[in-house]
Order: structure tokens, then C-alpha cells, then sequence
């Protein structure tokens, strides 16, 4: 570990770093994952769902940014290439010849599902090592990947 700004003990830095490295291989997983959908997508549906599927991914992108500088902020290495988040996302792989507007609608919501698991797990690691901090980065992912996957939901419910 390196040095931190962060007052909190090493140990605590190493597991909470260990925390947002696994949010970050599920979150560019679940980024490319959104964009194959928002390229591939087919039906009635198109015109709305293209382009709210690049939303999703470009808030995505910003968030795994934040989680990725978090854990250097922490002193920790930030590990992100694609080979390393296929490794270790907890995603299962995106079914890439998919077309259907709301087939790709359930994979997304399943997908925010387990990402939102994750996230959840990782926020309860940092509140018990007394990270407020990193606490709040994932509650504002949380806010809005909940909100992504009401979105979703919603529209499946027609
Ligand atoms: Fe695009």
C-alpha cells in the first residue's frame, strides 16, 4: 500500500481498496455489457431505449472512474484492463447476439441487479472500517443504479 491521505490503518485502507476493485471489474463489465445492448438493440422500443441505454453507460463510465481513484486515493492499485474485469466481474456474460428491445431490457435489469448486490456488500465493508467516505461514493451509485433499474422494470411491466 501506499502512502494516503486518509487517516484510517492500512489494514482497513487494504480491504476497502479490495472492495472498490471488485465494483470496478463489475462496473466495466457491466458498462461494455450496456453498450452491446445499445448497439444492438431492435423493435418498437428503439427510439427510446438507445439512447437511455447510453445514459446508463455514460454515468457508468464516470462512476468507475470515481471507484477506481478511490482506491488509489486509498493507497491501493487501481486494477481495470479488460482481461482483469472479465476475470473477476461477477457478472455473468451478456448474451451478445441478442436484438429484442425488451430482451435486452430483462438482461440490463438482472445485470443493475447484481452490480446493485455488490455495491451494497461493499458499502457495509466500508461502514464497519469506519469509511464515510467511500460509504457516500457508493450510496450515490447505488441512488442511481436503483433508479436505472426502476427504469427497466417499469418498462417490462407494460
Ligand atoms: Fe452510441
Amino acid at each position: 500500500m501506499y502512502k494516503s491521505p486518509s487517516p484510517l490503518p492500512e489494514k482497513a485502507r487494504q480491504e476497502i481498496a479490495a472492495g472498490l476493485n471488485e465494483r470496478l471489474a463489475d462496473g466495466l463489465d457491466l458498462h461494455s455489457q450496456i453498450k452491446v445492448a445499445h448497439w444492438n438493440i431492435k423493435g418498437q422500443q428503439f427510439a427510446s431505449l438507445h439512447p437511455l441505454f447510453e445514459t446508463f453507460a455514460v454515468s457508468l463510465a464516470n462512476h468507475n472512474d470515481a471507484v477506481a481513484e478511490r482506491a488509489v486515493t486509498l493507497g491501493a492499485q487501481a486494477y481495470g484492463t479488460a482481461r482483469h474485469a472479465a476475470k473477476h466481474s461477477r457478472l455473468p456474460e451478456y448474451p451478445q447476439d441478442t436484438a429484442r428491445d425488451m430482451e435486452h431490457v430483462k438482461l440490463l435489469a438482472e445485470r443493475i441487479e447484481v452490480y446493485l448486490a455488490g455495491l451494497r456488500e461493499s458499502r457495509s465493508a466500508a461502514e464497519k472500517n469506519g469509511d464515510t467516505d467511500t460509504v457516500d461514493l457508493y450510496t450515490q451509485i447505488v441512488t442511481e443504479f436503483e433508479k436505472h433499474g426502476w427504469f427497466l422494470r417499469a418498462s417490462l411491466e407494460g
